[in-house]
């Protein structure tokens, strides 16, 4: 049996976000590094701006219209002419078995990207994300600081548009 090797974060940064808007304004910018197979972790406390980060992104990747937060149907999915982007919300889970039953275990695969906000109520049950994305709230606005986590998310935090707030 082979030893795997500890997932070491490589590389991060981070920003501050005056407003709402530049929040969203981050999403779309960071929406260059999207590709398929990656796995975002999203961290922050309630209304740290989680969701507000995925609109943009979605929004910088093509989807039109309202993004609504997965919260209560725990997942929001959008397609793409080449991409499945899952977006799920798991806040109001009880159980990680909850996640199983529902399915939700295929849609981690290569070809989709999969957006996780509250993945610690589900730790024992997600496979590692590649980035890793927290807010928190400061001041009137919110610091994002984003790492990676795996040798995938390296690659794409090394081609991250750097943003400016
Ligand atoms: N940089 C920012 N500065 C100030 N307010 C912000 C910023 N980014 C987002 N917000 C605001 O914070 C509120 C909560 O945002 P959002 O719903 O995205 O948070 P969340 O982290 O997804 O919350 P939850 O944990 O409930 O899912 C919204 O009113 C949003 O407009
Ligand atoms: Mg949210």
């Amino acid at each position: 049996m082979t030893e795997e090797s500890p997932v070491v974060v490589t590389d991060s940064q981070h920003y501050f976000l005056p407003n709402p808007e530049a929040t969203e304004a981050c999403g779309r910018a960071w929406s260059a590094m999207i590709r398929p197979g990656l796995q975002l972790s999203l961290r922050g406390e309630l209304g740290a701006g989680k969701t507000s980060l995925v609109r943009g992104l979605l929004h910088g990747l093509g989807v039109e219209g309202a993004v609504k937060s997965p919260t209560y149907p725990l997942l929001e999915s959008y397609n793409l002419p080449h991409l499945t982007i899952y977006h799920f919300d798991f806040y109001r889970i009880n159980h990680p078995d909850e996640l199983e039953d529902a399915g939700f275990r295929e849609l981690f695969n290569d070809t989709s990207v999969c957006l996780v906000e509250w993945p610690e109520r589900a730790e024992s049950w997600l496979s590692p994300a590649d980035l890793l994305i927290e807010l928190h709230v400061e001041e009137q606005g919110r610091r994002i600081h984003i790492s990676a986590a795996t040798p995938i998310g390296q690659q794409c935090l090394a081609r991250l548009p750097h943003f400016c707030a």
